[in-house]
């Protein structure tokens, strides 16, 4: 894992939407995109780019992570319409290439075949960017998800629900079953970029980076993965141990070194 920690979060948005736009410019790519609050400044940083310089996301294809059982596709806060709002929509990405899970399924089972087979049909994905959860889930997978597993149907821990609550008019109504990739699913992306921010985020990411690599902590399986970024600010690196070795190395990164 390259651990990149940044003075704020716009740096953190600024690399991380260098990574994708260095992606995008090699051509033919599928992004794989998060929901959540974490990537929203990247995604701003790409509109900007996309607008202001030009950046095109004409032949690129994107896959979202995760999405709530039983919302329909139109739901304000289902994560094929957040993402559509957030981001996909305000660049030139062609509607049809922007796929997700469908949580209003009739076999939802049957639908997280699709979508495996739909994402090893695009080439598999080159660039994943993950938020994480406060208890170290990445996706939907939350603690105790299988390090193999792939694209299924989850139960959300009280917790989850409670730090998602604010998308929805009232904790009630965010559902309690998800469809998610699994963390395999996951691990098959060629390049991972793990964004934290914030005073919330540090634990898990020092259990995610630092920790036994553990189905305690789903966001630990990505210590598997030959080639993840794991992109903090200052306050979600409070915790790491290794914070000088990390600086260290990223002041003497070459010029030549890509992230
Ligand atoms: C949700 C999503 C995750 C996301 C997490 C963190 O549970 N399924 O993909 O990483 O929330 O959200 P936030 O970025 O808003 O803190």
């Amino acid at each position: 894992m390259e651990v990149v920690i940044h003075p704020d979060s716009g740096a953190v948005a600024r690399t991380t939407a260098d990574i994708v736009q260095g992606r995008l410019e090699q051509g033919h790519a599928a992004l794989g995109l998060a929901t959540g609050s974490t990537p929203l400044g990247a995604y701003r940083e790409l509109i900007r780019r996309h607008r202001q310089e030009g950046l095109s996301f004409a032949r690129a294809q994107a896959f979202t992570l995760d999405e709530y059982l039983g919302l329909p596709p139109e739901h304000l806060g289902s994560y094929r319409s957040v993402i559509r709002r957030e981001f996909t929509d305000s660049v030139d990405f062609p509607d049809r290439a922007v796929h997700s899970l469908d949580g209003h399924a009739p076999d939802p089972v049957a639908e997280a075949a699709r979508y495996e087979a739909a994402i090893a049909a695009a080439g598999g994905i080159d660039v994943q960017i993950l938020g994480i959860g406060t208890d170290g889930h990445i996706g939907f997978n939350e603690p105790m998800s299988s390090l193999a597993s792939r694209t299924r149907i989850k139960t959300l821990t009280e917790q989850t629900r409670r730090d998602n609550a604010r998308f929805f008019p009232a904790p009630e109504d965010v559902p309690h079953h998800v469809l998610t990739q699994g963390l395999a699913t996951i691990r098959d992306a060629r390049h991972l970029l793990l964004i934290g921010l914030g005073e919330a985020k540090a634990e898990a990411i020092a259990a995610a980076v630092e920790g036994p690599l553990a189905a305690a902590c789903p966001a630990s399986s990505l210590q598997l993965h030959p080639h993840t970024t794991v992109l903090v600010d200052q306050a979600a690196a409070s915790r790491l141990q290794h914070r000088e070795y990390y600086e260290y190395t990223l002041a003497q990164k070459p010029d030549w070194q890509a992230y």
